[in-house]
């Protein structure tokens, strides 16, 4: 607990089983999760944990700190929904919640 899902842009689904506490790049990673590579390691330095709240859990998932807000200028397609998937962490409220993934560029 809590379970996220992670959809892939082409719609491919994971379904992972989450630690309390972890984020959620961390819970990606763990669970061998593409599209996730967190090259900091979570300091909130590098924008390649990009990923999309689902809408419904946008409010769930806080608002990111202008640390955050300010390193996801560097992402690549961001939307009213963007955030770093290390600046969120995992609690039983996230339970159910839906994390989309940028498209992959090649
Ligand atoms: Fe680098 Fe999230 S892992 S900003």
């Amino acid at each position: 607990m809590p379970i996220i899902t992670f959809l892939e842009s082409d719609g491919q689904e994971h379904v992972v089983d989450a630690k309390a506490g972890l984020s959620v790049m961390a819970a990606a990673v763990r669970n061998n999760v593409p599209g996730i590579d967190a090259d900091c390691g979570g300091a909130c330095a590098c924008a390649t944990c990009h990923v999309y709240i689902d809408n419904a859990w946008v409010e769930a998932t806080g608002r990111p700190s202008d640390q955050e807000a300010s390193m996801l200028e560097f992402a690549d397609d961001v939307r009213p929904t963007s955030r770093l998937s290390c600046q969120i962490s995992l609690s039983p409220a996230l339970d159910g919640m839906i994390v989309r993934l940028p498209e992959e560029k090649a």
